[in-house]
């Protein structure tokens, strides 16, 4: 039986009362020896008897249309099947509904590198040879532009507004006015985006990358315009997605249409190249941060205006100032965003969409206000900490933000600070910084089916695992509790036959397939307890045995087949009554070459208040990863765009530097603060995954701005602006 669940339901604590010791537990996620072994399948891996090879044909121009397209100059490949431009293919590029993302090639261009049609052949290296040898003509569009500081087509968005700031801010007795500038960045993902279909009569199977199978079943359907019940789609293993798996993609829907033309599957796999040309991208920004304050670091006025890029017709806008709005308390608070529509590859969620670039410039003002009111950044951040939402009015469910600034500057050493540019090592300046960390939290519908046998349990959902650990928290969750030993829980992940789950973005996965988990273990609990005739909280289950009502049966004993439960979890902001939000401080420690500016970070510290940690080790590397994603942000991570044509010119993982290994200090330490969200879901979590970037960039900022007495506003610091 389905239930579904309501967030203003009193909260069940029988995740805290089942007392096996399995939540929480630093277990080893029971993906990693097929992952490590090469076992475990992904999208691209299980190539189908008579399978054919897709290459997506793109385009070189900047905006406009496709006129024609020759095929001429492709006659004599061997192999050659067919050139894909059909109607469903050459119509506008459709919105998706969990990422933005334009799913299908067009005619109509909107930037250099879309993809306009597919060439497929016999063999990926004679499609490839077709894609790069079609005649493509085109009607291009002039006046076009690819740069956002010179965009004239400006959406200008209404002021979100508390109290008045102009007031407060001209009333105020120290100001600070700052522009900062991030660069656009790549999600990334180890595994590029790729795509098999199978069709079986009016049945297609796509075998796919993707975070949120629930949404990109919809996507897809719709692409094809056919039933979503005749739409599977597999994505049991996935090679890390950070937002750019969250739509359905290009190859997929080109991988489809073709599969069905030619009534054979077809496979289409992104080259590196085509992921950083297609996919969607993290916004470039640029923020103006103003707070007025008193003397004595009461903060008074708060405005952080930014612009972010999109092409045009797409609905994303990267909510830069979405933490600024809920971190500090102020007389008058104001934000604006502006929207710049240009010609560069389309923007849209990258790991914490808003947070992640918007606390870059709003913390390290932060700092700048800090100095100019000669506080320490701690002492003002401490200070300036809001009864409730500045904006909402609402209580706040769980926020230990004071204790994880304080804790962390403890553990950090933060009182050996010193002043700026005063500590030194040969040609080395050393720094220490803060910032806030922050990220807002989220239910998504979830629903899991769970099935419990005599020896063993079966977890199902269409949830996925994209190298987060879902697969070991709901095993853990179902473990404890059905009193199971983590081993004799199967997850079966990653497939749409299966209850619909929230799929894996915007850290609310474990909060939302977690809760619809235990939701449906909880059911189960209470048919077990009806079988023994005692009341459900009376009822023990440890070891496959069942206690309640002065009896002990064992699970074979009373389960004559198994017992089958789904339940299902609401989505929306948690409760409504309160805000929920993930909260954190980090700590950097950088090195900064006087001579060369270049800037080697030597320690990180995060002090974190997620809400209950249902597995210690997963959640700490989410937490780490984060962090890291934090100094690429800071220092490395930056995509350039050739500004006449807008075509991305660091399109491989040479060229765009993430962090790698030498990158990394080896201090790198991370603290959970005991938490528990009341408000948030059944299982008193909050989101995980994102947090740990969130802020982290700005803590490394304001240690180079510490550690060299100067301030650089363009993100990344690169050794010419350090310098
Ligand atoms: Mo995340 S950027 O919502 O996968």
């Amino acid at each position: 039986m389905t239930r579904m669940f309501r967030m203003d339901e009193a909260q069940p604590r029988l995740l805290d009362e089942t007392g096996q010791g399995v939540i929480g537990k630093p277990l080893d996620r029971t993906d990693g020896p097929r992952k490590v072994s090469g076992t475990a399948p992904y999208a691209a891996d299980g190539l189908p008897d008579g399978a054919a090879h897709g290459v997506l044909v793109r385009a070189t121009i900047s905006r406009g249309r496709v006129t024609d397209i020759d095929q001429g100059p492709i006659a004599d490949i061997p192999g050659l099947l067919c050139v894909l431009a059909d109607e469903r293919m050459l119509r506008n590029p459709a919105q998706g509904m969990a990422g933005a993302a334009p799913v299908q090639p067009g005619a109509e261009v909107h930037y250099y590198g879309q993809p306009i049609a597919l060439a497929v052949a016999e063999t990926f290296e004679a499609a490839r040879d077709a894609a790069q040898r079609l005649k493509v003509s085109y009607e291009t569009e002039d006046g076009v532009e690819t740069r956002p500081d010179m965009a004239s087509e400006l959406e200008v968005g209404d002021p979100e507004t508390a109290g008045d700031f102009d007031t407060a801010f001209a009333e105020s007795e120290v100001t600070i006015d700052s522009h900062f500038t991030t660069a656009p960045h790549a999600a990334a993902a180890m595994e590029p985006h790729a795509s098999i279909a199978e069709w079986d009569g009016d049945t297609v199977t796509l075998h796919s990358s993707l975070q949120m199978l629930r949404f990109n079943k919809k996507e897809l359907a719709d692409s094809l315009g056919i039933d979503p019940d005749n739409v599977r789609i597999l994505s049991p293993f996935i090679g890390g997605g950070f937002g750019s798996k969250l739509g359905l993609g290009p190859e997929g829907v080109a991988a489809a249409l073709a599969a069905k033309k030619l009534g054979r599957p077809v496979r289409v796999v992104m080259t590196r190249q085509n992921v950083f040309d297609v996919v969607l991208r993290r916004t470039e920004t640029a923020q103006r941060v103003r707070f007025g304050a008193d003397k004595d670091g009461k903060i008074r006025a708060i405005s952080h205006d930014d612009r972010v890029s999109n092409i045009e017709g797409e609905g994303f806008a990267e909510p830069v100032t979405q933490a600024s709005q809920f971190l500090y308390g102020a007389d008058g608070l104001s934000f604006t965003q502006t929207l710049a529509r240009i010609s560069r590859a389309p923007t849209g969620s990258v790991r914490a969409p808003g947070e992640a670039v918007g606390m870059l410039a709003f913390e390290a003002a932060m700092d700048e206000l800090a100095e100019k009111l000669g506080i320490c950044p701690v002492e003002l951040r401490l200070k300036n900490l809001p009864e409730t939402h500045p904006m909402t009015g609402q209580p706040y469910s769980a926020r230990r933000l004071a204790d994880c600034l304080k804790d962390g500057a403890e553990r950090f050493g933060w009182a050996d600070r010193g002043a700026p540019r005063s500590r030194r090592e040969g040609d080395w300046l050393i720094g220490m910084g803060v910032a806030s960390a922050a990220r807002s939290n989220t239910l998504v519908p979830s629903a899991t089916r769970v099935r419990l046998k005599g020896d063993g349990a079966v977890v199902e959902t269409d949830m996925t695992d994209i190298g987060t650990g879902s697969y070991t928290i709901l095993g853990q969750v179902a473990a404890e509790m059905l009193g199971l030993p983590i081993e004799k829980v199967e997850v079966r992940l990653g497939d749409t036959d299966l209850p619909g789950a929230s799929g894996s973005g915007g850290s609310f996965g474990a909060n939302s397939a977690g809760s619809s988990t235990f939701l449906a273990a909880k059911q189960i609990r209470e048919k077990i307890a009806e079988m023994l005739g005692c009341p459900s909280d009376e009822l023990t289950l440890q070891n496959r045995i069942a206690r309640g009502a002065n009896r002990e049966v064992p699970l074979t004993e009373l389960i004559e087949e198994e017992i089958v439960e789904e339940a299902s979890i609401e989505g929306g902001k948690t409760a409504e009554s309160h805000f929920s939000s993930g909260f954190g401080a980090h700590f950097a420690e950088v090195a900064v070459n006087e001579w060369t500016g270049e800037v080697r970070v030597r320690r990180m510290l995060g002090v974190m208040s997620m809400g209950r940690i249902l597995n210690e080790k997963t959640s700490r590397s989410q937490a780490l990863g984060g962090m890291i994603w934090g100094i690429g942000s800071a220092l490395t991570e930056e995509m350039s765009h050739d500004p006449r044509t807008g075509h991305v010119v660091t399109r491989d993982l040479a060229n765009y530097h993430v962090p790698a290994h030498a990158d990394v200090p080896g201090d790198m330490q991370v603290v959970f603060l005991e938490e528990r969200d009341d408000m948030a879901n059944p299982i008193q979590t909050k989101g995980i995954g994102e947090l740990g970037i969130s802020g982290a960039g700005a803590a490394v900022f304001n240690a180079i701005a510490h550690a060299t007495g100067a301030r650089v506003r363009d993100f990344p610091a690169l050794p010419d602006r350090v310098i």
